[in-house]
């Protein structure tokens, strides 16, 4: 039999076990093999976010790194073997924690239900929960992720960078089938959370030939962001947090936004397009247009799927 079998094969087990779409999402995945699943994952997600409200944003973007890289295969999860090393311990991992949560869901699900869930659902879900907990919308997610078995930290350049202009930004959303008013919608993620100061260094010192402090930042803020970060002699662990309200999901960045005092050129880069523009003064005075926009995108962005197993553990692929 040759790989196509092997495919027919694989899909018509999962068709007749699982009663769903081959290699496609659904929301009643478990609902036969484990009903409980979501229930123990939220459980274990809002316990952690009462004991820290760092929990929030850490899974948020962890499952954003997780979809940019092989789709939402959990290979942001997995650790580094032997010679290789993993997205965990590549570079842009500075603000990645909370991995603890993830595993604990895993592992609590596995009591119940053993090789069932994937650690890439889990990691979906519990993005959702995290931004109830904060305060944001609530959205259904669809499961039948399945987790990956490659994680290089090389990948990791595969994201966008703080310092991407609009275009780049655009290239690399839509490479992922996602739009610019996804992009506008789910860089609104950024109302949560901190930033250490080398995500947004280049803007305040020595930013070009002619400026020292990037010219579309305002003035003051950029001052003030100058004395937490200086050039020279910054704390260890400087930074600042991504809005006015990092622990609330709301639309706060975008309201900064507009005013120039947001942390990365990337955030600066969406008023520079008309269309996206407008969907910034849109989610700026619209609490509602904002949240409805970013369950919507966050389901596009779950949707990207990779993988090929359902994974024991998930720091260890099978
Ligand atoms: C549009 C492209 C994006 C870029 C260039 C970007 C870049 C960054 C950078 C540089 C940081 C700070 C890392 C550090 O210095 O510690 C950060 C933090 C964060 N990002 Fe993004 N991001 C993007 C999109 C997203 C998306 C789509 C989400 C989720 C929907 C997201 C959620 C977050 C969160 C929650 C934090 C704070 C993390 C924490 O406090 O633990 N970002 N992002
Ligand atoms: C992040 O990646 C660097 C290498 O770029 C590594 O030295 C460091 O240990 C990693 N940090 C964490 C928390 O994994
Ligand atoms: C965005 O950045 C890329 C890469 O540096 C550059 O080639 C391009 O001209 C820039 N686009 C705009 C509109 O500035």
């Amino acid at each position: 039999m040759g790989a196509m079998g092997g495919v027919v094969v694989l899909c018509s087990v999962v068709i007749f076990s699982l009663s769903s779409l081959c290699h496609g999402l659904s929301l009643n995945y478990y609902d036969k093999t484990c009903p409980q699943a979501e229930a123990i994952i939220t459980n274990v997600v809002n316990k952690a976010v009462k004991a820290d409200k760092k929990v929030p944003a850490a899974l948020l973007r962890m499952h954003f790194h997780d979809c940019f890289i092989r789709g939402c295969d959990g290979s942001v999860l997995l650790n580094s073997v032997g010679q290789n090393t993993a997205e965990k311990d590549g570079p842009p991992n500075i603000s990645l924690h909370a991995y603890y949560v993830i595993d604990s869901a895993k592992k609590q699900v596995e009591k119940v239900c053993p090789g069932v869930v994937s650690c890439a659902d889990v990691l979906a879900l519990a993005a959702r929960d995290v931004v109830v907990q904060a305060g944001g919308p609530y959205w259904q997610v669809s499961k039948g992720r399945l987790d990956g078995r490659i994680s290089r930290a090389s990948e990791t350049r595969q994201l966008p960078s703080p310092a991407f202009n609009f275009s780049q930004l655009l290239q690399s959303f839509s490479q992922r089938g996602l739009s610019g008013a996804d992009l506008v919608a789910l860089s609104g993620g950024h109302t949560l959370g901190f930033s250490h100061c080398s995500s947004f260094q280049n803007r305040i010192h020595n930013f070009d030939a002619t400026h020292d402090v990037d010219p579309t930042l305002n003035p003051s803020f950029a001052e003030s962001l100058k004395n937490i970060c200086p050039a020279v002699n910054k704390a260890k662990n400087a930074g600042s947090n991504m809005d006015t309200s990092p622990a609330t999901f709301d639309n706060t960045y975008y309201k900064l936004l507009i005013q120039r005092k947001s942390l990365f050129s990337s955030d600066q880069a969406l008023l520079s397009t008309s269309e996206t523009k407008s969907l910034v003064y849109k989610f700026a005075s619209s609490h509602k247009a904002f949240t409805d926009a970013f369950a919507k995108s966050m389901i596009k962005m779950s949707s990207l799927t990779g993988g090929q197993e359902v994974r024991l553990k998930c720091s260890e692929a099978n």
